[in-house]
């Protein structure tokens, strides 16, 4: 079918698969009071259905990625549409624990799914100029899905039987996502990859306007000379620096300790000596902080780099994470005091994060991959986010039970390691093509071959 859309609707709909991810993860933290006390929960089931997305987002981006090298990012996105669709009815219409869980787990292959495709299609149709605002609109979609669904969890807090439409509303944006990836272009450089060169070029053009795309296909032409890259290729060649980053990357945004923060800001914010209400409140107002910095970050992405926000991210996350433990122990007695100051340093904390390690991460798994090993590589990265974030969600209110604040010193470290990460391995991506990203791996890759023959 051929409809004439702009660049702004295709950039938007091509990250709305973010929306979901942001919107399915979020929503939980509400609804899992009412379906309590609805089916009956004990602590280890109330654990198993909020945690099971998580299993289900690391099957989903295990195997999306690679999907997505044979079929094409488009019809794969697709497909997740479809599951979002589904898992959003069947855990709407869940009468038993069992269930509920059941489709929790298809709901993550679908999260799982946007997290690996997203970034990865947005990086591909982007220009290079752009292309880091442009992917961090996945961030942005995640942060307004998260806000939409703090938003609606409150709006459904006092009907019975809530949670159901909390969860169901999920359909409304995933059918969206659907129709309108019926619209949306391939990506160019997998066409190009597949040997479709001509429709490659019309999309070019497309979306491109007025600009010389002959460039842009001459650097395909380049890069393309390698098959298609098995898993061994990704781990024992020049591309082996890539997955360093994209693993660390991947493992220290979740390590750094950002959903601790989100998911249990209102228990950390009651626990300071506010009550519910204010929690739940504290809540709405987190997740509108987050979206605006994510807005921040779009804008000085292209800018000032991806390295340089990650260094000031660390910074900025380790010494609110301080002042964090430092309140909580110091001030204990003083309890207003130290709430106002519990709120002040998680709001700062969110505000760093949110700027940076939100966005700058998914952004660079999209593109620092090169082509022939991109979907494993990206795959591989998300399943190591999925990974951690259930680790670190699992054992945060127990370790915070054991150790009290003293456990933000733990996250505020893992920063100080998070940013000798950056600053020793990550390289920048900011203005190069994703080929000219390429040709710098291989040609690290080589130098540093050359010096281990001289020596
Ligand atoms: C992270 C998620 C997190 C979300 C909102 C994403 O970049 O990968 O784990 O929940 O941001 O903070």
């Amino acid at each position: 079918m051929k409809v004439k859309i702009s660049n702004s609707i295709i950039y938007l709909f091509g990250a709305l698969g973010g929306l979901l991810f942001g919107y399915d993860t979020g929503i939980i933290s509400g609804a899992i009071l009412f379906i309590k006390q609805d089916l009956k929960l004990n602590s280890l089931t109330e654990g198993i259905v909020v945690s099971s997305i998580l299993v289900g987002a690391m099957i989903g981006s295990a195997i999306s990625g690679a999907l997505s090298d044979s079929y094409g990012r488009r019809k794969i996105i697709m497909i997740s549409a479809i599951i979002f669709c589904i898992g959003a009815i069947g855990t709407a219409t869940a009468f038993s624990i069992g269930t509920l869980i059941v489709f929790r787990i298809v709901l993550g292959i679908a999260v799982g799914g946007a997290s690996t495709l997203v970034p990865m299609y947005l990086s591909e149709i982007a220009p290079s100029e752009s292309r880091g605002a442009l992917s961090a609109l996945n961030q942005l979609m995640i942060t307004i899905g998260i806000l939409l669904a703090y938003i609606v969890n409150y709006a459904y807090a006092n009907t019975v039987g809530g949670w159901r439409w909390m969860l169901g509303f999920a359909f409304l944006p995933a059918f969206i996502l659907l129709i309108g990836m019926i619209f949306l272009p391939e990506s160019p450089i997998w066409l190009y990859k597949k040997g479709k060169e001509s429709e490659a070029r019309i999309i070019l053009s497309q979306l491109r306007k007025n600009k010389d795309i002959e460039w842009e296909i001459d650097e395909m032409k380049k890069a393309n000379t390698q098959e298609q890259g098995t898993l061994k290729d990704l781990v024992s060649t020049w591309t082996r620096p890539a997955l360093i980053i994209g693993i660390g990357l991947a493992f220290l945004q979740q390590f750094i300790g950002c959903n601790t923060v989100l998911y249990y800001a209102p228990t950390i914010i009651s626990e300071a000596g506010l009550g519910k209400s204010a929690a739940i409140l504290g809540t709405i107002g987190i997740g509108t902080v987050f979206v605006l910095v994510t807005v921040i970050s779009i804008w000085l992405i292209d800018k000032l780099g991806r390295k340089k926000l990650l260094l000031i991210g660390n910074v900025g996350m380790s010494l609110s994470l301080l002042m964090l433990w430092a309140m909580n122990s110091f001030l204990k007695s003083s309890s207003s005091y130290s709430a106002y100051a519990t709120i002040l340093f998680l709001a700062s904390y969110i505000l760093f994060f949110g700027a940076t390690w939100g966005p700058v991460v998914w952004v660079m798994l999209g593109e620092i991959f090169p082509f022939s090993v991109r979907g494993i590589g990206i795959g591989i990265s998300a399943v190591i986010n999925w990974l951690s974030n259930l680790l670190v969600s699992l054992t945060f209110p127990m370790l915070l039970e054991k150790f009290g604040s003293s456990l933000f010193l733990f996250y505020a470290l893992m920063g100080v390691i998070a940013y000798i990460f950056v600053h020793q391995k990550v390289i920048e991506t900011k203005e190069k093509s994703l080929e000219e990203i390429e040709f710098d791996l291989r040609e690290r890759f080589e130098k540093s071959i050359k010096s281990v023959e001289l020596n």
